[in-house]
């Protein structure tokens, strides 16, 4: 992918600015004033981090991949650290939320937005802990690899499939084999995370069966 960044002072929300441009188009704001997080959750924009968000192809069977595709992408991007994703692609360090993606379908695209706490951590997020990278990078560097580490992982997917990206993810994650806890819309599961399926879904074995989630939030106990 070829890509061709746009930058803005403040934007509402980079990832409504991106509906507009083509695919290949990378949108950047330094302020956001009204940033958005999954479910319907607020993103606070604090001074210093990063808010993009990258214009990608609705691949035909692929797009549910792309969630992960941008996970370990930015788990990539950030090679000296120590950080791990949470599904489907939140990113942990020392167990604090770092990152967070939001990805939507606009037609024939999707909007891959990246939120990451490069200097500041929202002093309360509403679900999780969360941290910042403590200025380990600068918001130059975490888009450079960021955009390199996404352009080569679409073409792996579109050229190998789900399997080397869910590898990569499952190297990443954390609550594998672990007793973990998953909000869904109108009720709560508690159970072992077996795996997630080559589906993109996670196989989650409750004492009663065994349940198969693709959309959620997950807690790890
Ligand atoms: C989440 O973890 O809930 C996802 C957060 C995604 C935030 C980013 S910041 C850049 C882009 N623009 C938005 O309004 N949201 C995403």
């Amino acid at each position: 992918m070829k890509w061709q960044t746009y930058f803005f002072k403040e934007v509402d929300s980079t990832n409504t600015r991106a509906v507009d441009y083509d695919v290949g188009s990378v949108i950047i704001a330094e302020n956001q004033t009204a940033g958005r997080g999954r479910n319907g959750r607020r993103w606070q924009s604090l001074a210093g981090n990063l808010f993009l968000s990258a214009v990608l192809p609705a691949l035909q069977n692929e797009t549910p991949f792309l969630s992960f595709v941008a996970g370990v992408s930015l788990a990539e991007a950030l090679p000296d650290v120590p950080v791990r994703l949470k599904w489907p692609n939140d990113v942990l360090l020392h167990h604090a939320k770092i990152a967070g993606i939001l990805l939507e379908r606009v037609d024939d695209k999707v909007i891959a937005g990246f939120g990451v706490n490069i200097r500041q951590a929202p002093d309360r997020d509403m679900l999780y802990q969360a941290g910042s990278l403590n200025q380990k990078y600068t918001p130059e560097e975490v888009t450079k690899n960021l955009l390199t580490a996404l352009s080569d992982n679409l073409d792996l997917l579109m050229q190998s499939g789900f399997t080397p990206i869910r590898q990569k993810w499952l190297n990443y994650a954390v609550g594998i084999g672990e007793e973990i806890e998953v909000k869904l819309p109108h009720e709560t599961l508690r159970g072992l995370f077996e795996t997630l399926t080559p589906q993109g879904a996670i196989s989650l074995k409750t004492p009663t069966e065994t349940r198969l989630i693709s959309a959620g939030d997950i807690f790890l106990l």
